[in-house]
This record gives C-alpha cells, sequence and structure tokens, in this order.
C-alpha cells in the first residue's frame, strides 16, 4: 500500500501574543485542527509563551553584561523547545497526531552573527514525509544551527522568519502569521487616537513601513526576495491580511464581536463533560444556556452551575439558544431531539454515528428547510477529519475506502497483543470512554458499520448496500497473537467498493497505514477518482479526541456567525420565560 498524499501545506505561526500562557495551548490546537478540516497539513511554527525570551534574556543577563553569545543562545532556544514540546503534549491529548521537529532534526541551517542570523537551508522532505500520515508537524520558531551545529537564534521576532523561510523551502500552499488581531493596520488599534484601518493586502513594501514589533522586518525582506505572499489574521480569523506583491488597500472596517452562541448540552458523559470544559474557557464565544442529564444529582459535585442542569431534553431544545450539542448517543429519543431542535431553528452538532446513519438523510433534510446546519464531524473517526477532509475532494470524489473505524476494537486487540485478557481489555475500554454504552457495539462492528454507511453517503451521494458484517467477539487472542509473531496486526477493517460497504476482521502488514495505527487510533484511506491515495489519521475514541472534533463544529459556526449578518434573536423575555 502506498502512503502517497498530496494535500497541500499550510505554515501556521503561533507567536507570544496568541500563546501567552499553557492554558492557550489549546487555541492552538483547534487552529491547527481547522486547518486539518480544511483539507490541509499543518506545519506549526511556535514561539516561546508570553514574555519567556525577555525572562530567558534578562536571566542570561544577570551573569554577565556582554554573556557569551552561544550559551545565551542555548538558554534562549529553551523558551521554543518548551513551547514546542508542550503543543506536541496538547495535540496528542486531542487525539491529532503530530510529531515536535527540532532545528537538528530538520537540519535547519543558519548563517551570520549567532543571535541574529538567517536560515539558509532546510531538510524540507524530513517535514513533507513526516507529514504523510500526520496531521501537522511542530518546529520550534527562532532558532536554527551553524554549520558547526551550535544553537542560533533568528533575531527578535524571528518565529516569523522561520515560518517564511519554511513555507518557501516548502512550497507550502499558505503561510499565516496568527496574532491577536485581525490583520495588519496602519498603526496599533489598540493605542487612543482615530480609527486604525486594517489592510486587506499590504505590499512587502509598505509592510516594511510598519513596526518590526509587529511584522518581523527581515522576514518580510526574504518574502520580498523570493516573491511569495503570506497572511496576517487572529485565530478562527477568516479574514486577514495578504502580505504580498500588493497593491496596498485597505478593508472594511472592524465590525464588534458578536455575542457568544448560545449553546445547549444535551448530556454530560464522556463527550458533553468534554466540550463542557472547552466551552467555559471561551465565554467570548459560547455561553452555555442550558444542560440536560438524566439525573442532575449525579452532576452536584461538579463545578457546574445547578440553575443549568435540567432532566428535561425536550424543554432543553425549546430553550431559546443558536445551538443544540446532541451527546447523548443511541438513535431513541436522540433523533426526535434532533429533529425538534432543527425543526426549532437550532444548528445542530452531534457525534452520535448511530442516528446519522439510521437518520442521516432527514434530519439533513430538515436542516436545510429550517435554514440551519446540522454537522457532525464528530460521528466518524474522533480527532481524525474524515469526514471534513472527504468534503474538500469533492472535484476529485473518493470512489474507496479502507478505514479502522473503531477505536474500542482496536485499543482491545492492542492490549491482547500485550498479553491482556479479551475481556479485561474491554473493561479497560469501558473505564478509558472509549466503549458505546453496549461495548458489543463496538466489538460485533454495528459501530463501524454505521460509520462506513456515513461516509459512503457522504462520498456517493447516495445510501450504500450493505454487506459482510463481522466483529471481534471474543475468541481472537491466538490470532492477534500470532499475527503479530509475523510483523502483521489484527484490524477490524471497514470497507466501502462499488457502492457496498463491509466490515470484517483482517491481517494486514505492520508497516501499512492501517497496520501502524496504535491503541485507540483510527485512520481512513480514502482512494480518489484520479488514483489519489489520502490517509487521515487520529484518534477514534475518549473525551478529549471526540470534544475537539464537536468544537470544531462549533468553531466554524462561530466563524460563520462572526462573518454573516446579525440574525434575529428571541427576546430576552422570551428567553427568561423558557428558563424560569
Ligand atoms: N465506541 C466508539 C469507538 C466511540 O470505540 O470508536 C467513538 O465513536
Amino acid at each position: 500500500m502506498s502512503h502517497s498524499t498530496d494535500l497541500p501545506i499550510i505554515v501556521l505561526k503561533f507567536g507570544g501574543s496568541v500563546l501567552t500562557r499553557e492554558h492557550d495551548l489549546a487555541n492552538a490546537v483547534h487552529e491547527i485542527y481547522r486547518w486539518n478540516r480544511e483539507g490541509f497539513r499543518v506545519v506549526a511554527v511556535v514561539s516561546a509563551l508570553g514574555k519567556t525570551t525577555d525572562k530567558l534574556l534578562a536571566q542570561g543577563h544577570h551573569y554577565a553584561s556582554t554573556p557569551e553569545p552561544g550559551a545565551l543562545a542555548s538558554l534562549v532556544a529553551t523558551g521554543e523547545a518548551t513551547s514546542a514540546a508542550l503543543l506536541g503534549l496538547a495535540l496528542d491529548r486531542a487525539g491529532i497526531p503530530a510529531e515536535v521537529l527540532d532545528a537538528p532534526r530538520i537540519n535547519l541551517r543558519t548563517r551570520g552573527v549567532v543571535l541574529d542570523s538567517e536560515p539558509v537551508s532546510v531538510h524540507a522532505d524530513v517535514i513533507r514525509r513526516t507529514l504523510r500520515d500526520r496531521a501537522a508537524v511542530v518546529v520550534p520558531g527562532f532558532v536554527g544551527l551553524d554549520d558547526e551545529g551550535r544553537t542560533t537564534l533568528l533575531g527578535r521576532g524571528g518565529s516569523d522568519f522561520t515560518a517564511l523561510f519554511l513555507a518557501q523551502q516548502l512550497n507550502a500552499a499558505r503561510c499565516r502569521l496568527v496574532k491577536d488581531v485581525k490583520g495588519l493596520y496602519e498603526r496599533d488599534p489598540a493605542r487612543p487616537g482615530p480609527l486604525a484601518r486594517r489592510f486587506r493586502h499590504v505590499s512587502w513594501d509598505d509592510a516594511l513601513k510598519l513596526d518590526g514589533r509587529i511584522i518581523q522586518h527581515k522576514g518580510v525582506r526574504f518574502a520580498k526576495a523570493h516573491e511569495f505572499s503570506f497572511e496576517v489574521a487572529e485565530l478562527n480569523g477568516r479574514e486577514c491580511t495578504v502580505v504580498g506583491a500588493g497593491p496596498t488597500v485597505f478593508g472594511p472596517v472592524d465590525q464588534p464581536p458578536p455575542p457568544p452562541l448560545r449553546v445547549v448540552l444535551l448530556g454530560l458523559g464522556t463527550v458533553g463533560l468534554g466540550v463542557y470544559r472547552h466551552l467555559i474557557r471561551r465565554p467570548d464565544l459560547f455561553e452555555v444556556v442550558r444542560i440536560a442529564v438524566r439525573n442532575a444529582k449525579r452532576h452536584a459535585n461538579e463545578d457546574i452551575p445547578s440553575y443549568l442542569l435540567t432532566s428535561d431534553p425536550e424543554l432543553a431544545v425549546r430553550t431559546p439558544a443558536d445551538v443544540v450539542i446532541e451527546a447523548i448517543g443511541g438513535v431513541a429519543p436522540a433523533g426526535d431531539l434532533i429533529a425538534a431542535a432543527l425543526r426549532n431553528r437550532r444548528h445542530v452538532i452531534t457525534a452520535n454515528k448511530a442516528v446519522i446513519a439510521e437518520r442521516g438523510t432527514e434530519l439533513q433534510q430538515l436542516a436545510t428547510d429550517s435554514g440551519v446546519k446540522l454537522l457532525y464531524g464528530a460521528a466518524v473517526g474522533g480527532a481524525s477529519p474524515i469526514i471534513e477532509t472527504l468534503a474538500t475532494l469533492t472535484s476529485d470524489p473518493v470512489e474507496s475506502i479502507d478505514a479502522v473505524l473503531n477505536g474500542t476494537t482496536n485499543f482491545v486487540i492492542s492490549r491482547v497483543e500485550a498479553g491482556i485478557e479479551f475481556e479485561d481489555a474491554v473493561r479497560e475500554a469501558q473505564t478509558l470512554g472509549f466503549a458505546e454504552a453496549d461495548p458489543s457495539r463496538d466489538l460485533d462492528a454495528t459501530d463501524s458499520l454505521d460509520k462506513i454507511r456515513i461516509l459512503a453517503r457522504l462520498a456517493t451521494g447516495r445510501d450504500a448496500t450493505i454487506g459482510e458484517k463481522r466483529g471481534v467477539l471474543g475468541g481472537i487472542t491466538t490470532q492477534v497473537r500470532s499475527a503479530v509473531a509475523v510483523n502483521h496486526h489484527l484490524r477490524l477493517v471497514a470497507s466501502l467498493r462499488n457502492n457496498t460497504v463491509s466490515v470484517a476482521p483482517i491481517v494486514v502488514n505492520a508497516s501499512t497505514p492501517l497496520g501502524s495505527l496504535a491503541a485507540e487510533e483510527n485512520a481512513a484511506i480514502l482512494r480518489t477518482r484520479s488514483g489519489r491515495e489520502i490517509i487521515v489519521r487520529g484518534k477514534g475514541a475518549g473525551r478529549w479526541p471526540t470534544s475537539e472534533a464537536v468544537l470544531g463544529d462549533l468553531l466554524q459556526l462561530a466563524r460563520d456567525f462572526a462573518y454573516a449578518p446579525a440574525r434575529p434573536r428571541e427576546s430576552v423575555a422570551a428567553r427568561e420565560e423558557v428558563l424560569a
């Protein structure tokens, strides 16, 4: 099986203004995942968190007024090394496969003085190879190596240069510097004075007239010399400033941010609670207005305001809101609740594969008729954006699929390989929140079949014929362990061929994309009409991967709201009446 992919690359740079502290890493994860969902592989270049570089420089100068540059560079580079490693860990927790590639790994060579050098070469192939079956690589910005392999720095603001240099060397489709503002302004918009206009396009020369602390001039001169354009934007931004050949033109006047999206949550289990935790991190974007739970008393010890909880999901879907997130699972009553929410003109986001497999066509029609969105990116593959990648491939449609779509069975197989008994492994998967309420849906291939049916419908536009369905219900220990002995692994593979879907256990070589999956990971090999083979991988089950996917849908809605004309809302009185 070949590992080819030609998904375009985007280089994203996260500076100290958006990564002010560890708490902000989740925002960088969401941004990376956003671009994965839009069909890109991501190179994330990071600066040190917040004011770390200033602190490290001060620490170095504590020893001597002119510290030895090599030692100072090594000390300061720890800031980027730390933020890159932390972002790698945050991506892993969210189930997004990524690797941290530092300057020695990619052989990022520089010339010039140690503390203010310029990049000259990099092993771009290492990055490209790593991105074949990973969503992202993380590169510490600002840091390189000289001819002797000593650590060098690219000067203040040097992470911009790292990002621009990598984008040029990789021939990336896009390069975006992510800041805490919507783009580049004629002057600092935070300062008092007349309204600062934002550029829609700015020429390299005009960008060089701006303050070098906003955008590193060395980097801009490099972009100009190589005639490539790049973007400056905020997190989750749709608008941006394009820095390029020009001409320089101003964009529209900044609108005040829209009010937060009002969210109703149905269910507070593995997925619901994870989503809730994400939502309360971003009060600027989201306001939780109701949570429907089976038993409110069970949540008494959690830090959730009791007035938000109701045991009446029908009341919850009537609560004035912009979006309903269904995290109950199962076809009933979830399907009827989704239908009611759509009829009430709420956007609906669900992770529920069973209901989408069973009633997806009807619910989609209802959403269209009501003029709202039904989003279910989390229903297939957890944090692997299989649904979204499929949607980006419309001009070269997907004709066949082979995929591992059930995290529980893959996890159980990996534990049986490690010598654990089958039943104990299933119990572990339940404890870790991977398994369905009834784990036989995982093991007997029902869950995988639901998911491949959804993918087939999206790929072909119609419901597929259902073929073979075989799971891994016990008795697999010998098969699992003898496969490992010859460097193979048992996998529960869901396939689409000639408009027929099937699921069956198959033994595959360990070095293939499906063979190399670890524990609860999922992956899909999408084969297109033109013969491309695209691999989408990620953790397929568990609280954080699944909530990451739900957040991806929510942030998509938040972008729609931020850039769309205001929609009339119900009056506060009407809202209070229902909340009473
Ligand atoms: N039980 C499912 C799995 C959860 O194990 O894959 C994610 O859909």
